[in-house]
């Protein structure tokens, strides 16, 4: 693809109007509003939504047609890194280049905006003012979302990201920790799409290995940036995954052989899609942006 800069632009504005949208319809002013409005619009590369919208497209949909079902993935990401950076979970300060939800506000506040976005998302995916498909292909979106964001997928990422700390998992450890944590997010952002999409059951299987792999690769860079990025750019604090002792790929491999296994990762999500066609090509340049990205 050639510029992806204008495409990814052009998808977070569309998303940013889109989240505006479904937040003029909650309950204006307020406090809980205000710190849900914070940390929804502090910024963030909308990745998410934009590889739901892609993956739609990919097989023949609209991304329009994707760009609730996204959002909701948006709103779920966007509660996790609100908890996240909670005293209790990793105590981060510093959120999208702006002070971290409870740290704007103040902890209780940080907790309930957290809860309410989480909520507002199956709002969305369960109102016919933003989801454009009924009966069981709405159910099996809402399935999916939900199931990618608990216990089967990303909590019990969070949960076992929390009791390694200062511990020593193993290498095959730390990828399923990060499959949860971050990987089923990202894996149910391109599966939502193809579903929005109607991929054949061959396709949605082809785009799964595609997400699962640019999914690790994610968390790999994310690691890499914490311990080498600048944060005027990721708008986050770096080297704090040392600090707290997290388990990580940079610690586990050393930083050349992390970078060289996100390539690889990359590569093999390229693979998967190969019988795409060019409407794939979104996907590809995607991917290879999960690990060149500097934010
Ligand atoms: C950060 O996600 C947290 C992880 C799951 C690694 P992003 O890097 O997508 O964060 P934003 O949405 O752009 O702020
Ligand atoms: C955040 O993971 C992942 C979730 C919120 C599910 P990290 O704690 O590794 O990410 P950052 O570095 O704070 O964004
Ligand atoms: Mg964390
Ligand atoms: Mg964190």
């Amino acid at each position: 693809m050639k510029n992806l800069e204008t495409y990814l632009a052009r998808r977070q504005k569309a998303v940013n109007e889109a989240l505006d949208r479904i937040l003029a319809d909650c309950v204006p002013g307020g406090r809980l509003f205000s710190a849900m409005r914070h940390s929804l619009k502090a910024g963030g590369k909308r990745l998410r939504p934009i590889l739901c919208m892609a993956a739609a497209e990919a097989v023949g949909g609209t991304w329009e047609d994707a760009l609730f079902p996204g959002c909701a993935i948006e709103l779920i990401h966007t509660y996790s890194l609100v908890h996240d950076d909670l005293p209790a979970i990793d105590n981060d300060p510093l959120r999208r280049g702006q002070p971290a939800c409870h740290a704007a506000f103040d902890e209780a506040t940080a907790i309930f905006a957290g809860d309410a976005l989480h909520t507002l998302a199956f709002e969305v995916l369960s109102s016919d003012r933003y989801i454009f498909f009924q009966g069981k292909r709405r159910l099996a979106l809402i399935h999916l979302i939900s199931r990618a964001t608990g216990n089967h997928g990303m909590i019990e990422g969070q949960m076992r990201d929390i009791l390694a700390q200062g511990g020593n998992l193993g290498l095959d450890q730390l990828k399923e920790l990060h499959r949860l944590k971050t990987g089923a997010l990202i894996t149910a952002s391109v599966h939502a799409g193809a579903l929005t999409g109607k991929a054949t059951v061959r396709q949605t299987g082809k785009l799964i290995e595609y997400a699962e792999n640019i999914g690790l690769a994610f968390q790999v860079a994310d690691d890499l940036l914490n311990v080498e990025g600048d944060p005027l750019l990721t708008g986050k604090s770096i080297g704090t995954d040392h600090v707290l002792g997290k388990a990580t790929f940079p610690n586990l491999m050393g930083i050349d052989a992390s970078r060289k296994f996100a390539a690889q990762l990359v590569e093999k999500s390229l693979q998967a899609i190969e019988s795409l066609g060019i409407k794939a090509n979104p996907l590809r340049a995607v991917a290879k942006y999960v690990i060149e990205r500097k934010l």
